[in-house]
């Protein structure tokens, strides 16, 4: 048993090593079981489209990159994709985009949410990640069917933030928070994270992030190295970066960490951390983890949808992908957990999820 009582704690814990580290994965794996099961539950991950209004300065698709083609998936390229993964057995999607909060795009969102519904019979589950938006919009593409939705706050360091983004009225941590608010409000099971290894980050950072979720009391977590990307502003600040490897080391422990201080929430096991290792998302599973997003967008679109560079899975055929991931999750006891939403646990005592007592902070 591993006790993380203080942000000490936490810190040691995200930078232990050798049999420690090794104690430290076990339990998680431990805990993950315990709470959740050796199930890995799956989201087809449908890349909508790379158009977006916002200028974050770690990002690819930051609308100030003219070095890219932007597209916009059709609405039968949508639904092909939500009924391959219906077919598939996924159980649900997570819809992603760029930034977009006018009239049009809300409209053709919830239009979207409703036919995936009516074609998969209500069941797929769908996610959203669709960023800021008002509360009446969340509201609307929740009452169309969506129930889950991905906000990332990214870093729960102010300061950092406002490094990170341009200072304009519409890169604010407060506006970031207040989404947050509404979403948990307004009933969705609630989805956030950070990027790992930023420049200027450090450990304490990490760690006051992870208690930031658990202060929250967030549903799901997704969580990844954060990896430069040549077109974007923080590209300047490459020399100044942690090593790769040591990028993915700290994001399997942030994985570690944050199953023993909430035990019975969804993690996901991110792409960003296959980006470094071909392996990287089944150590995040070995560590705690028990999500996966296999990439469904149309295989050409992919290559436009580049947050970050050596992005995997833009050649691959989705079939390969996972039967690959299949057989790489027996390895650590897990297996797929096939047509299941898996939706998040409540944390609450009628379903035994509570977190131990050495957890709590
Ligand atoms: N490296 C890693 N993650 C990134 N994201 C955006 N750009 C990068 C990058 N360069 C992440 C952000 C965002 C999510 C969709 O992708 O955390 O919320
Ligand atoms: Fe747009 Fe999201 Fe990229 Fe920011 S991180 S530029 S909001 S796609």
């Amino acid at each position: 048993m591993i006790r993380i009582t203080d942000k000490q704690e936490l810190i040691h814990y995200l930078n232990c090593t050798g049999e420690e580290e090794e104690k430290l994965f076990q339990y998680a794996a431990q805990l993950r079981k315990q709470y959740v099961g050796n199930k890995v539950y799956l989201r087809g991950l449908i890349e909508f489209s790379n158009i977006c209004r916002k200028n974050c300065l770690y990002c690819g698709i930051r609308q100030e990159n003219s070095a890219l083609s932007r597209y916009e998936l059709s609405d039968q390229e949508v639904l092909t994709a939500a009924q391959y993964a219906w077919q598939g057995k996924y159980g649900s999607i997570v819809i992603q985009s760029g930034e977009r909060t006018d009239r049009a795009f809300v409209l053709r969102i919830e239009t979207l949410v409703k036919k995936i519904k009516q074609l998969t019979n209500n069941g797929l589950g769908i996610t959203l990640s669709l960023g800021e938006q008002s509360a009446e919009t969340y509201r609307r593409w929740l009452d169309a069917g969506a129930h889950r939705y991905l906000l990332r706050i990214e870093t729960s360091n102010e300061s950092l933030y406002k490094k990170i983004h341009p200072n304009d009225s519409l890169h604010v941590f407060s506006t970031r928070l207040k989404c947050l608010e509404y979403l948990q409000k307004c009933g969705y099971k609630t989805g956030s994270g950070v990027m790992i290894g930023l420049p200027f980050q450090t450990t304490e950072d990490l760690a006051d992030d992870l208690l930031f979720l658990k202060n929250i009391h967030i549903d799901m977590v997704g969580m990844g190295p954060y990896l430069e990307h040549e077109s974007t502003p923080l590209y300047a600040y490459r020399q100044s970066l942690l090593p790769l490897s040591e990028r993915l080391r700290l994001g399997i422990h942030m994985v570690a960490c944050l199953r023993i201080l909430m035990p019975h929430i969804n993690i996901a096991a991110t792409t960003a951390l296959q980006a470094i290792d071909p392996l990287g998302r089944e150590k995040a599973i070995a560590a705690g983890a028990n999500v996966m997003m296999p990439n469904i967008t149309p295989i050409n679109n992919r290559r436009n949808y580049k947050l970050y560079q050596n992005k995997p899975c833009i050649e691959e055929s989705t079939e390969a992908a996972l039967r690959q991931v299949a057989e790489n999750l027996t390895a650590c006891q897990c297996s797929i957990a096939w047509n299941e939403w898996g939706d998040p646990l409540k944390a609450d005592k009628s379903n035994n999820s509570t977190p131990p007592e050495e957890a709590m902070i």
